[in-house]
């Protein structure tokens, strides 16, 4: 999709490109095409992450308690969103060692503990290991600043869904 292609789409057509950009959320992708033209992909992204940034507390958490575990249930039942799947299956966690899912099981369910919700991290910018890392390190977060965290860690998963979704501009920059 080039950029003056989404400037150009009718609300439902980029609904269909950007909807699932904030897991299970498309309200979030109705606000950004309403703030349509954009003059970069690079800008589409920091509207997603200004529309979740934005929001209420209760909102947030809603929007993190979208997202499925790592290495959950769900993603063992191939029951998440093609993103999901695809993001997880880049740090490797679609194949973990019998010891590494137990590993995850009880890194999630500890969180799930302390923060009642699931642990988010931006997939693609870690490794198995660092992901791992920052579970057992964030964990030691208060719920406030955890709920950041995890806001911020879903704006870098939107910001590479949509430079996924939009050509790159092959223009110099200024
Ligand atoms: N990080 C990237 N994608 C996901 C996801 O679907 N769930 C969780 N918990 N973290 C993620």
């Amino acid at each position: 999709l080039s950029l003056n292609d989404l400037n150009a789409l009718p609300e439902t057509e980029f609904m269909r490109y950007f909807g699932a950009v904030l897991e299970h959320s498309p309200r979030y992708a109705q606000a950004v095409c309403a703030g349509r033209p954009y003059t970069s992909a690079e800008t589409v992204a920091a509207a997603f992450i200004q529309v979740a940034f934005r929001d209420g507390p209760e909102a947030q958490l809603a929007l993190i308690r979208a997202h499925p575990d790592l290495a959950g249930k769900a993603a063992l039942a191939g029951e998440v969103t093609a993103e999901s799947a695809s993001e997880q299956a880049s740090a490797g966690l679609d194949r973990l060692s019998p010891e590494e899912y137990a590993e995850f099981h009880r890194l999630n369910a500890a969180y799930h503990q302390k923060f009642d919700m699931p642990f988010v991290v931006c997939v693609r910018e870690h490794t198995k290991a660092s992901i791992m890392r920052g579970a057992f390190d964030r964990l030691n977060n208060t719920p406030e600043q955890e709920r950041q965290q995890a806001i911020h860690e879903i704006g870098r998963i939107a910001r590479l869904r949509v430079l996924d979704l939009i050509e790159p501009d092959l223009t110099e920059p200024d």
